[in-house]
């Protein structure tokens, strides 16, 4: 049975892309394989959350993460922070990184560009704690957009290299996952390639928003004065809002806006009014059993409770033998 291995960060709630880039593979996944889901808090204290809002959002991803359909029972549901495994992985994973491969990596450099006033040593190491999530079970598969596949090489850099360095074959090598073979990249409503939490108001239609919301997000989306001759190409903001349209709404609606655009007779009024009906009508299950989570502590304190233990077992298996592999040896 091949080994998964997949994570979110909490930093908000869980919007289109991580459910189309990760989520639904996670759900699939669960059933043949064995799987470790995990909520990335670790990773989130990147950003300086403050106590409560880091509580509150882990206890608002996992609930998200049950609402999407994950079972805990099938899977293993953790918290990063439930494994301190994690951090010693880390620890030994960060003494064979080397700088120069931490600061070109791509989502450090737009890190450094965007808040240069935080540019802390969690977000060089970032690729290694995700590497230490990721090699701490011995993972085969990560489920994961496109926005990971770099983070995903590292891993496999990191990888081989302690098996190298320690002349072993232990860590098998993760490839990045998706069941519709290519790794997904679903697009912004502001006409950028990237729907994401951090992106600005407005990019990101979330699992949890109100048909009120969805609606006036999808009727802002950025759109231009149409096209002007048929069969054009489309502009990005454009191609944005038709890749919403795919990944949501039904072949046939999809193939209409197509040939209305084709025709030079589209109205993007229209289009936005079908895209949010259709977005709501995909949201509306997930938002029903999200509320109905949230209220549920008891419950959400035994899905914690039971994936800590089975994480425990897998991590503290590898770290014993990582030890011994090292060096650390008992006396
Ligand atoms: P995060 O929290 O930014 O995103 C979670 C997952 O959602 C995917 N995703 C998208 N996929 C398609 N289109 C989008 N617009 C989009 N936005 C986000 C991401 O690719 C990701 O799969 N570093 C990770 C969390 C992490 C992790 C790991 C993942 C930590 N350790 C180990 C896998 C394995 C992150 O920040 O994802």
């Amino acid at each position: 049975m091949e080994i998964v291995v997949s994570g979110i960060r909490p930093t908000g709630n869980l919007h289109l892309g991580n459910y189309f880039g990760a989520m639904q593979n996670f759900v699939k996944m669960q059933e043949t394989n064995q799987c470790f889901f995990f909520i990335a808090d670790y990773h989130s204290l990147t950003t300086h959350p403050t106590p409560a809002d880091l509580h509150g959002n882990v206890k608002q991803v996992l609930v998200e993460y049950l609402a999407c359909g994950l079972d805990p029972e099938k899977a293993t549901l953790y918290l990063q922070s439930d494994l301190p495994e994690t951090a010693e992985l880390y620890l030994f994973l960060n003494m064979n990184a080397y700088t120069g491969e931490l600061e070109r990596c791509t989502s450090f450099k737009d890190k450094v560009r965007s808040q240069p006033d935080n540019v802390n040593a969690g977000l060089l190491t970032y690729p290694t704690l995700m590497a230490a999530d990721i090699i701490l079970h011995k993972a085969h598969k990560v489920p994961v957009g496109k926005d990971q596949e770099q983070h995903l090489e590292m891993t496999r850099t990191f990888a081989n290299r302690f098996n190298r360095m320690y002349k072993v074959d232990y860590f098998p090598e993760p490839v990045a996952y998706n069941f519709g073979e290519q790794l997904i990249k679903i697009p912004g409503l502001d006409g950028s390639t990237k729907m994401g939490k951090s992106e600005g108001e407005g990019n990101a239609i979330f699992l949890f928003d109100t048909p009120e919301v969805i609606r006036k997000k999808v009727m802002r989306a950025v759109t231009d004065s149409g096209p002007t001759e048929p069969n054009q190409p489309k502009p990005q903001a454009i191609e944005n809002l038709f890749n919403l349209m795919k990944a949501l709404s039904a072949p046939e609606t999809v193939q209409f806006f197509d040939e209305q655009y084709n025709q030079c007779a589209i109205r993007y009024g229209d289009l936005k009014k079908q895209l949010a009906e259709d977005v709501i009508k995909f949201t509306t299950p997930f938002r029903e059993r999200i509320l109905d989570l949230l209220g549920n502590d008891e419950y959400l304190h035994k899905v914690v409770t039971l994936g800590r233990e089975k994480a425990h077992a897998s991590a503290s298996k590898t770290i014993k033998e990582v030890r011994e592999i090292i060096g650390f040896k008992h006396f």
